[in-house]
């Protein structure tokens, strides 16, 4: 069957989503998506990121759709017609989608592990307002410690149910869900058990947000100041393929490889990920290319370079001799080139 997405035509199987057949066309006719995530089962539907126009039903039934839809969860039909960055509806509901986000969010990238590499905070830069009309007091949840390995900062949490997800579908089990409703649903474990599954740490990874973050890493480094390596171990308990992210010759953290989407390619299990941390612990098979537009792309590097320039450098850390050496080539002297 064919739909058309912002002018552009494209064939695809039935039971295709709206989102997944902007997907297969690119570029910025995909829509963002939070809670999306398209290798898990059941996912979509919450956050409402995506919503798009449909302005042609079908060719069955062509009248337009009266409000806005979710893309992840509107199937495709023949002759369909969609909008997604043409339609000022589209838009202005996105808008107001990330306003409603943020109303409760506590908005502190400077300190969160997430920052640079978050979903909310590229939404937001897109499609936020400069300014908050929110003048009541936020949602605050107490502290709780899940467990040793993942930290989980309530606050930061949009309720997407990806980990809820992962929890039940890659874990096998689930000891931990979304308690209560409304303004009081949050991500908990029942009655404080730890998530203790050997994929359990695939939760970080989906989170689109900082609100489940890599015990590990903690504070360890701004993500954009780590070099990311594709590496390879022999795991027997996961593919063994990860990301690596370095600080010099320090590996700071363990990831799963992302696509474009920042959705993971294969997950990989916990000792992977926490437990490997010496460089001859893996094969490293060359820098990692960061396909996605995000604040992280700042610092992406994607060929052998003899000297390596990061676009940031100059504003950020002019002036701090100490940091220039940490995060630049330490036989590259930093050059002023505005004064000289
Ligand atoms: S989760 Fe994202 S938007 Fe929220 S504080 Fe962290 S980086 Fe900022
Ligand atoms: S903790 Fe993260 S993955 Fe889980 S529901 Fe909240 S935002 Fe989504
Ligand atoms: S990605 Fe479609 S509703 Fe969240």
């Amino acid at each position: 069957m064919k739909v058309t997405i912002d002018g552009i035509e494209i064939e695809v199987e039935p039971g295709t989503t709206v989102l997944q057949a902007a997907r297969m066309i690119g570029g910025d006719v995909v829509p963002p998506a939070m809670c999306y995530y398209s290798k898990l089962k059941d996912t979509g539907g919450n956050c409402r990121a995506c919503l798009v126009e449909v302005s042609k039903g079908s060719e069955a039934d062509p009248r337009p759709m009266p409000k806005m839809m979710p893309s992840c969860k509107t199937g495709v039909m023949d002759g369909m017609e969609v909008k997604v960055k043409t339609s000022e509806r589209a838009l202005d509901a996105r808008k107001a989608v990330t306003e409603f986000l943020l109303i409760n969010h506590p908005l502190d990238c400077p300190v969160c592990d997430q920052a640079g590499e978050c979903d909310l905070q590229n939404l937001s830069f897109k499609h936020g307002l400069e300014k908050t009309r929110f003048k009541e007091e936020k949602r605050t949840f107490e502290p709780e410690n899940i467990g040793d390995k993942i930290q989980l900062h309530m606050n930061r949490c949009i309720l997407c149910y990806r980990c809820v997800h992962t929890a039940e579908q890659v874990c096998g089990s689930r000891n931990h869900g979304v308690l209560n409703r409304g303004d009081h649903a949050q991500i908990s474990t029942y009655v404080s058990a730890a998530i203790d599954h050997e994929m359990s740490g695939n939760m970080i990874d989906v989170c689109p947000v900082g609100a489940l973050t890599d015990k590990t890493f903690r504070f360890k480094s701004r993500v954009w100041f780590n070099k990311p390596f594709n590496a390879h171990r022999n795991c027997d308990k996961c593919c063994g393929k990860t990301t690596l992210w370095m600080f010099g010759n320090e590996i700071q953290r363990v990831t799963a490889r992302k696509d474009e989407y920042h959705e993971v390619e294969e997950f990989i299990c916990n000792e992977c990920r926490f437990d490997h941390k010496e460089v001859s612990d893996w094969v490293i098979e060359g820098p990692r290319k960061f396909e996605k537009f995000s604040v992280i792309n700042q610092n992406n590097y994607t060929r052998k370079m003899d000297t390596v320039k990061i676009a940031t450098e100059k504003q950020i850390l002019e002036g701090r001799e100490q940091d220039r050496k940490k995060i630049s080539m330490k036989e590259v002297p930093y050059k002023n080139t505005e004064n000289s």
